[in-house]
């Protein structure tokens, strides 16, 4: 059974994205498992910290269960119509030492989706990860996409996704990210 590890980018309770994951989690098909892991805890690059004592623990067990899964779910918010920098700083942390960036990523099969009450959907986002991704030497799935827009309008107030047009793309796009995961 294909496994799968999500992680949102948003520190925020109330957070969207976090709410997404949660939902993609949910609408998955049968036989792919979501296990939903998290970038809290997970202090700032600091290339002393690195050299003096490795990575931290939180990062180390991190990429453990990144190397473990068959496939990596990123949802990530937009910010200044890039990337989230506490995104960006986890997975700096993850991608190092550098020798060990083909065990935790390599190969590895990758979703990207993201929600923001914003019109773009993350789209700029989503887009400035793809060299990140690219560098990783991941596999993104580009199958499908999901660009949440309004995001206040399809979330209620707990975070479930109530839309149903909006809940059928997420849906749609968990059973072609199992395919490509699983293929
Ligand atoms: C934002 N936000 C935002 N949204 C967007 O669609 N495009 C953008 O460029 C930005 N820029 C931006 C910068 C900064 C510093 C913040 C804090 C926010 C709004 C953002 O989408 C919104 O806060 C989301 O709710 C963040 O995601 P979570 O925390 O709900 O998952």
């Amino acid at each position: 059974m294909p496994s799968l590890i999500g992680i949102s980018g948003s520190l925020r309770r109330a957070s969207f994205n976090a709410s997404l994951l949660r939902t993609a989690a949910l609408l998955a098909p049968p036989g792919l498992t979501v296990e939903i892991a998290s970038i809290r805890g997970i202090p700032l690059y600091d290339g002393d910290v690195e050299s003096e004592s490795g990575v931290p623990a939180v990062v180390a067990e991190l990429k453990d269960r990144i190397a473990a899964a068959d496939g990596l779910l990123l949802v990530s918010p937009e910010y200044n119509n890039s990337l989230p920098g506490v995104f960006k700083n986890a997975v700096d942390w993850l991608s190092r030492p550098g020798h060990d960036i083909p065990r935790v990523f390599g190969g590895k099969p990758v979703g990207l989706i993201g929600a923001t009450p914003g019109a773009g959907g993350t789209r700029l986002s989503q887009t400035a990860w793809l060299p990140v991704l690219r560098t990783l030497g991941t596999r993104p799935f580009f199958g499908r996409s999901v660009f949440i827009a309004g995001a206040g309008q399809v979330f209620d107030q707990d975070g479930n996704l109530q839309d149903e047009k909006t809940r059928e793309l997420v849906r749609r796009y968990m059973v072609g990210l199992a395919e490509f995961v699983g293929g």
